[in-house]
């Protein structure tokens, strides 16, 4: 495995792979790797002949400076999950090497994606990830984006950027990787003490009622969101940063449980904040 922390190594390299014909499959981190990355990884070395991944804890990305300051930091772990796991080449900057002094920055938006669900209360946020991924797509000149369907929002307005600007590539949505018990893996599971892990079981849960309400007949989103809520909150510490029903091409709120609608949530357990989604089928 390949590692490479400046840009002029990294299109060396690159350059060899594209004169060989390879398929160069891309799944960009900010590291404290687990195994849903290594999902990511997985799905990009079936469809592809190269995999590159970036770690890279964005700086600008982060609404609260104290956030990015507080990110974890595992590269000797993260290197050789990526090792075991195949990986062919990891992309590995310092901020000093993404962000020279001498840029002048560009501030990108998909305001209609960006402005619901996780945009609303993290504002920068998705410009921060619009400006990284783009940097990103162009050094490795990838074929492939692997993105995963736990970020869903993430994942619209990445895919957005590059259908509506023609980069010359395709994301792909990797389903959500799950714990045992049906919680989404994320780096913040860590953070949580024993009995908030235990709460954050709810939500995977209340997908499933979720599911069986609407299976039962609801039509009401009102109703739906109120039943959802009610089972996260009665006698636990959780906190809703919000609980949405949006189309899932759009993001735009709907106003009626019919067709493919996008449940997502953004929950506080204790301190932690924790986001899932879930794509259900309204019955006729
Ligand atoms: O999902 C993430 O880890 C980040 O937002 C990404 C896509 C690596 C950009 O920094």
């Amino acid at each position: 495995m390949k590692v490479v922390s400046e840009i002029s190594e990294l299109k060396k390299i690159i350059q060899e792979w594209k004169q060989q014909k390879e398929t160069l499959g891309f799944c960009p981190t900010m590291g404290t790797l687990h195994a849903g990355h290594m999902d990511l990884v997985h799905h990009s070395k079936k469809q592809c002949t190269k995999t590159i991944v970036s770690i890279f804890i964005n700086p600008t990305q982060f609404n609260d400076p104290k956030d990015f300051e507080a990110y974890p930091n595992n590269t000797e772990a993260d290197l050789k999950l990526c090792e075991e796991n195949g990986v062919d080449l990891v992309f590995l900057p310092s901020v000093g090497v993404m962000y020279p002094k001498t840029e002048t920055p560009i501030q990108m938006s998909i305001p209609s994606l960006q402005k619901t669900l996780c945009g609303r209360t993290r504002p920068g946020h998705f410009e921060g990830v619009l400006q990284i991924v783009s940097k990103l797509f162009h050094l490795t000149e990838a074929d492939y984006g692997f993105f995963g369907l736990k970020d869903y929002q993430q994942f619209r307005v990445i895919s957005s950027l590059v259908d509506e600007l023609n980069f010359p590539m395709k994301i792909v949505g990797v389903p959500t990787k799950r714990e045992d018990d049906g919680l989404a893996m994320s780096s913040r599971n860590l953070r949580l003490s024993k009995k908030d892990r235990e709460t954050a079981t709810l939500i995977p849960r209340m997908f499933q009622l979720a599911k069986k309400t609407l299976l039962g007949g609801e039509k009401n989103i009102t109703v739906w969101k109120e039943i959802l809520s009610d089972f996260l909150l009665t006698g636990t510490n959780i906190k809703i940063d919000y609980l949405e029903v949006v189309h899932p091409i759009t993001l735009q709120p709907i106003t009626e449980l019919k067709g493919n609608v996008l449940l997502a949530t953004a929950v506080f357990v204790g301190e932690v904040r924790l986001i899932d989604n879930e794509i259900f089928v309204c019955p006729e």
